[in-house]
């Protein structure tokens, strides 16, 4: 994180401090995790963290790049701010409670600055690339370990039970979000919701899964075919690994993330499936699961050195089935290092 950058937006916006409540932004700037805090980055460099009494001890001793306050009120709180001489924020409104920022524009002059921290969250520094990676080491060990239990029998749900638990085995932090297990005609819709089906002979099974280490996440899926698949099946399968694989490659500091999706998206046309591919082509990922840049049709960013985005490309025929296949890449200016994996 370039605390310096982060200083330097906050003067040029013209304004006395950023300042968030956001659970991700607040772990991403202090590296601490809670359910409630405020971080202030001032435009002269201080940094500032309010958290209440079930955070401040832990929090006082394991931040050391910020001020630790204890929050105890509104009031209290732009008390504090006129102390330290904060009357103009900026903050960012998709980061921000309706009621809170009305509470905030009573007091303070408010700017919006939309995406404020993003940007910087999106190039991920080596530790954070290491973290990552750890994350993806571990959703990989879990998965290949409870492999032999995917077999028509077993419910989508009591696998991905298994899975939670071996995430937790191997020393990941749980789920990174809700895993999909989507099989027969439930992985034709791309975010199926995992339920009690039982998986039978003839069945793609999407499963879309990562875990969380030390804060930082993985997302990784693949489609696994179980016994007499249709040959349709068979088909789009090998079209969505080649259309990743012509996504991978593609990517490189300085394109941009529309010629990516653009790439992938063209190549599943050309073999007849465009209207089956009905979502993005990839994302960020670091704290949060979806993070900037967004390899889409619709993204005006660029891909830079340090980005880590996934490539996950899907063809969902409906009443059929559907395959998507995802990982996790490393952006550099030679091209990418992809960190997961897995077989496909
Ligand atoms: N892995 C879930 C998603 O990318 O939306
Ligand atoms: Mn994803």
């Amino acid at each position: 994180m370039s605390l310096e950058k982060i200083v330097s937006k906050v003067k040029s916006l013209n304004v006395d401090a950023y300042l968030t409540l956001d659970k991700a932004e607040n772990f991403y700037l202090t590296k601490f995790k809670s359910t409630f805090g405020i971080s202030l980055i001032t435009s002269t460099g201080k940094l500032l963290f309010l958290t209440d009494g079930r955070y401040l001890e832990k929090a006082k001793k394991e931040i050391k790049a910020f001020e630790i306050l204890e929050w105890k009120s509104w009031e209290k709180f732009f008390e504090t701010l006129k102390s330290e001489k904060i009357e103009s924020i900026a903050v960012d409104p998709n980061r921000l409670k309706l009621s809170i920022y009305r509470k905030l524009s009573e007091n303070l002059q408010v700017k919006e600055e939309n995406k404020f921290l993003d940007e910087f969250r999106a190039i991920k520094s080596a530790e954070e690339i290491s973290l990552i990676t750890r994350a993806i080491n571990i959703a990989e060990l879990a998965i290949k370990s409870v492999l032999h239990i995917l077999k028509p029998g077993i419910t989508e749900k009591e696998f991905r039970k298994e899975l939670i638990t071996a995430f937790f085995k191997y020393g990941g932090e749980g789920e990174a979000f809700t895993s999909i297990v989507a099989s027969g005609r439930g992985s034709a819709i791309p975010h199926w919701e995992t339920s009690d089906k039982e998986i039978k002979d003839g069945d793609a099974v999407i499963v879309d899964f990562g875990t969380i280490y030390k804060g930082y996440v993985s997302d990784i899926t693949r489609t696994f075919l179980i016994g007499n698949v249709p040959d349709e099946i068979k088909r789009i399968y090998e079209v969505v690994r080649e259309a990743q694989e012509i996504g991978i490659k593609s990517l490189k500091a300085g394109k941009s993330c529309k010629e990516i999706d653009l790439a992938v998206r063209n190549y599943i046309e050309e073999k007849g499936y465009g209207e089956y591919f009905v979502h993005s082509t990839g994302h960020g990922i670091g704290v949060e699961v979806h993070e900037l840049p967004t390899l889409s049709k619709r993204s005006d960013e660029i891909l830079k050195s340090g980005m880590v985005v996934t490539v996950e490309p899907g063809i969902y025929i409906p009443e059929l089935g559907g395959v998507r296949i995802e990982d996790d890449c490393l952006v550099t200016e030679e091209g990418t290092f992809v960190l997961s994996n897995l077989s496909k």
